[in-house]
């Protein structure tokens, strides 16, 4: 048949059929999924074969129209297309857990006249969240946490009578809370909704006065984590149904409302690390109080507030930095439930009296620098009655002469805990590479994810029962569901930077070693969708997930024939015009094949644009590197405009650019006149494309056409670490985000000295080539210097002299020989220019020499106090910093053979984390190469997802002087 002629049975198709005309849009809308989309799950939705059939993983039916698409944690990639809105009948739409799914919220979302559930939850969605939204007046359930969402939220959100959950938080948003005004809706009208979570944004602005009324039923709100101003309203107060206000973390200032204590059934309230000024609230009545946090705002100087005994239900009292002054009542310990006080930094002075019966769940008293003179139970403590730690560093009882060597002068050793579920009376066997032993010692592909707890009503970390006893409610949970769970389980609780309990879960397949597909969305869906509820301790979770790589069908498939069989499109066309229908499939197929032909030789053959005559050595061996034409690059650029462009160099300019799908990039063009050799190109090319890995920036493709030559890379949102350390880029590193950029920059060199194939050497290593993710992910960028180790010099290479001066290995520059060593020296000085955002040599100033000399490691944090940088926190919070200058220092050592490597590295800074009582992430840091493995399912890193990420400034390459 001619294309022509295909063309016209299809329009005859479309005149003739009058019937199943909405089936037949679901069709087609499902057809441009498919072209929008790659990832395992899309093996399953066979040309031909009804969607409705039940083959279509992810796809769920009523009345041959789609009313759910599910497809949580399956390594989906792509964008979501407009298509979307034709699926009329939908009611869910769960597309959680893949990092690879980016570009913006399409406008057609709000088509959607039956939609309940909208779960996007951890993908890497950007740009503004449609006003069109306010359209899904059935939606309950509206979670977009965790994505790269920008702009404000839409007033529009105020006309959805039925929502009952708004998920906002960890996202970009900006601006203010919207309130209706008569005109525009507001978040005020959501009067079914129990749920605000906005924590974890930008945003700003007073909270309206008319945000709350006596008409709401919300009970957890989360606001915490933004950069809120002025006052907390007082018409919070209406809301009596609050159980969880979280405020804590944003910039309200005034007095805190005298009527917040008629929130009587609120379990935890944080208003901590905000600029409250006034009397400490008076929260006598709220007797159901659990979690109180106050710390850090600028109350007045007040006594010891009465309530402190007579809020009977308190398991956490913080207040540090609160101004108080006076005597504690003992029968404060005595509180039955009590676990955490943390009174330090006040004025609180007398006799500490610890009461006869204090509370036995009571695991950490923290009273350092206060006033306190005496301890009427010292004997007794000193005698180890009690089990609780206690810490009156820096009060008059510990600085008179002879006292420090109580216990509680020092601080205690023991603090962070670990919990991880137990093994049923088996011994765990070995496993091969990603497998785990299960707690029942069955080697398997577990699925994997965080909870965060935003508001526990506990704070004890040592409790194992707590963990227990979720530990159980899981278990009976995935029983009950019929999902193909055989045992899962928790490990490393701890506390993150944003004071959310955090802990990992695993969940293991039962039956065989991994998950089947439908089998992940079952288990991922149960997270995402908040079926899983925790009982009342737990309070309110979010989850977020691994896509997962294992799925059991991608062995069986890679071997099965993909092309489809007319038998099966005769057997399940639906209706009773099924010639018509034939013709429309047929029509669909023979143009999809086209598609698919066309981009076949793209994709397959990236050089089919290459010139044979420039680039000598025949096509380049590329992995995954997509070769595009001049004029598309033109296109997504704008035609280059001045613009789009975010950088320049020596080599050329840099320009942001995006994809039909909405996917950000960054194109560095290399400027007439500085274009390499087809060759050189070529080399640069093959190099740059066998990188994958979390932490180093990632090649998309390049262009090699009309005589550009282009790199495309992803676009990294925030820019690099040293806009962030000059405080350029608003964002604030404190002590444990640091920490995690150290580990992640590591992680990623570690990954090019180690696991690249062949081993590179950066030779750039600084603090301008390494990026930051929307979650502050750290990417090592620019390559342009890079030298891989060929086989026959694994040790060294003699190269001129490259590199950019304060970071530059002193022993490279003398010998002229590189090693990974100098890119260990390089990193050592990122190391101290984290901590103390100095540029390397500064007013003739060297930094290591400036460390070297202020340190004095016999005083606290190695008396760095005046050199370190001011916004990585107070000097209280700094644990670990000792450990963190030692291993920096071991890297700028004089001697390439006396500095650890990279993989040492690594590992002391996974320690120094855990030490800190941060979980380093499940990445192992032997892991096995990112590459190479997994080559029957989309890894987020094969071939097969050129898209998976949004995301990447490359900086201008910046040639020294
Ligand atoms: C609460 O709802 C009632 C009935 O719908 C309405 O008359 C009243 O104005 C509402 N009150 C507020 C404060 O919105
Ligand atoms: C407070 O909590 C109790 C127990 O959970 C509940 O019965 C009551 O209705 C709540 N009060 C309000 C105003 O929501
Ligand atoms: C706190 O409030 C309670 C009841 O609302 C009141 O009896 C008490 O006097 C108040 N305490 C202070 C210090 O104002
Ligand atoms: C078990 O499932 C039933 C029905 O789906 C539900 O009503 C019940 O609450 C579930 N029990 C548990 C422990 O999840």
């Amino acid at each position: 048949m001619s294309a022509r002629i295909r063309r016209l049975l299809v329009v005859i198709a479309f005149i003739q059929i009058s019937i199943t005309t909405s089936q037949n849009s679901d069709r087609v809308a499902l057809q441009a999924l498919k072209h929008a989309w790659q990832g395992p799950p899309l093996s399953s939705w066979r040309d031909g074969s009804d969607p409705c059939g039940g083959d279509w993983v992810g796809i769920t039916c009523t009345n041959s129209r789609v009313t759910s698409i599910i497809l949580s944690s399956t390594g989906l990639t792509g964008g979501l297309p407009g298509d979307i809105g034709q699926f009329t009948e939908l009611v869910v739409l769960d597309l959680s857990y893949n990092t690879g799914l980016t570009g913006s919220l399409t406008s057609a979302i709000g088509n959607l006249p039956k939609l309940t559930n909208l779960i996007l939850v951890g993908c890497n969605f950007n740009g503004p969240i449609p006003k069109t939204i306010g359209n899904l007046e059935r939606l309950r359930y509206l979670s977009l946490n965790s994505n790269g969402f920008t702009g404000t939220i839409p007033a529009s959100i105020g006309r959805l009578k039925n929502l009952y959950w708004l998920d906002l938080s960890d996202n970009q948003l900006t601006g203010g809370l919207p309130v209706s005004d008569g005109v525009e809706p507001g978040l005020d009208m959501l009067t079914h909704a129990k749920h605000f979570h906005l924590g974890d944004n930008k945003l700003s602005g007073d909270i309206p006065l008319g945000l709350f009324n006596s008409n709401m039923t919300l009970i957890h709100l989360l606001f915490d984590h933004n950069s809120l101003t002025g006052n907390i309203p007082s018409t919070l107060s209406l809301v009596v149904t609050l159980e969880v206000v979280r405020l804590d973390r944003n910039s309200l200032s005034g007095d805190v409302p005298s009527n917040i204590n008629r929130l009587t059934n609120v379990t935890e309230m944080y208003l901590s690390n905000n600029l409250l000024t006034g009397p400490v609230p008076n929260l006598t009545g709220m007797n159901r109080l659990n979690y109180l946090d106050l710390s850090n705002n600028s109350f007045d100087q007040s006594d010891i507030p009465s309530w402190f005994s007579t809020l009977q239900s308190l398991t956490t009292i913080k207040m540090h930095f609160t101004n108080l002054v006076g005597e504690l009542p003992a029968t404060l310990f005595s509180i039955p439930q009590l676990q955490n006080v943390d009174l330090s930094n006040n004025r609180i002075n007398g006799s500490l009296d610890i009461s006869s019966n204090p509370s036995t769940q009571l695991e950490l008293v923290d009273l350092r620098t206060n006033l306190i003179s005496d301890f009427s139970q010292q004997r007794q403590y000193a005698a180890g009655v009690y089990t609780f730690g206690l810490i009156l560093l820096a009060n008059p009882i510990c600085t008179e002469s002879g006292a420090t060597e109580n216990e509680f002068c020092s601080l205690p050793t023991k603090t962070s805990a670990s919990y991880s579920t137990p093994s049923n009376n088996c011994v765990p066997p070995p496993c091969g590479s990603d497998l785990v032993s299960s707690p029942n010692c069955q080697c398997a592909y577990p699925f994997t994810g965080l909870f965060s707890f935003k508001a526990p009503s506990f704070s004890s970390m040592t409790n194992a029962s707590i963990y227990d006893s979720l530990h159980n409610l899981l278990t009976l949970f995935f029983r009950n569901a019929t999902l193909p769970v055989d045992s899962l389980s928790l490990k490393n609780p701890s506390r993150n930077l944003e004071d959310y309990l955090v802990i990992t879960l695993e969940v293991f397949p039962s039956g065989q070693p991994s998950f089947n597909r439908t089998g992940i969305i079952g288990v991922a869906f149960a997270l995402s969708n908040q079926t899983f509820k925790p009982k009342t301790d737990f309070n309110t979770y979010t989850f977020n997930a691994e896509s997962y790589k294992f799925f059991s069908e991608s062995i069986s498939e890679g071997a099965k024939s993909k092309t489809s069989n007319t038998g099966i499109i005769i057997g399940s066309a639906v209706g009773g015009c099924v010639l018509a229908v034939l013709l429309v499939l047929a029509g669909m197929y023979a143009i999809r094949q086209k598609g698919r032909a066309e981009k076949a030789v793209q994709h397959n053959q990236p050089f089919a644009l290459w010139d044979p005559t420039s680039a000598s050595g025949g096509v380049p061996q590329l992995k995954g590197a997509r070769s595009f034409t001049f004029e598309e690059l033109r296109k997504y650029t704008d035609n280059f405009s001045e613009t789009s462009q975010i950088g320049a160099g020596g080599y050329g300019n840099v320009y942001k650019g995006s994809f039909p799908n909405g996917q950000l990039i960054a194109i560095k063009r290399a400027r007439q006149g500085s274009t390499q050799g087809g060759l050189e190109f070529k080399t640069e090319l093959e190099l740059l494309s066998r990188v994958h890995h979390k932490n180093v920036v990632g090649l998309i493709g390049f262009c090699f056409d009309q005589g550009e030559q282009m790199l495309v890379y992803e676009y990294i949102v925030n820019g690099t670490l040293k806009d962030s350390l000059s405080g350029r880029s608003g964002i604030r590193l404190d002590w444990m985000r640091r920490l995690k950029i150290a580990l992640g920059a590591a992680r990623g060199l570690q990954y090019l000295h180690d696991l690249a194939d062949p081993p590179i050497i950066h030779r750039d290593v600084k603090t301008n080539n390494i990026l930051l993710d929307q979650r502050l992910v750290a990417k090592v960028a620019d390559f342009g210097l890079s030298k891989p180790l060929s086989d026959a010099n694994r040790t060294h290479i003699t190269t001129q002299v490259k590199g950019t001066m304060g970071y530059m290995d002193p022993e490279y520059y003398m010998t002229q020989q590189l090693t990974e060593k100098s890119d260990v020296y390089s990193f050592g000085v990122v190391m101290l220019e984290l901590i103390t955002a100095r540029n390397p040599i500064e007013r003739g100033k060297y930094i290591v020499r400036e460390v070297k000399q202020v340190m004095d490691k016999n005083k606290e944090l190695y008396n760095l106090h005046e050199i370190l940088d001011p916004t990585i926190g107070l000097s209280s919070q700094l644990k670990g910093l000792e450990k963190y200058v030692d291993l920096s220092l071991r890297c700028v050592d004089e001697k390439g053979n006396q500095r650890p490597g990279m993989s040492e590295i690594v590992k002391e800074l996974e320690s120094i984390m855990t030490f800190v009582g941060l979980n380093p992430g499940s990445e192992p840091s032997t892991s096995a190469s990112y590459e190479g493995t997994d080559k029957d399912y989309s890894h987020p890193y094969s071939n097969d997802s050129l898209f998976a990420y949004s995301g990447g400034i490359l900086p201008p390459k910046m040639h020294p002087k």
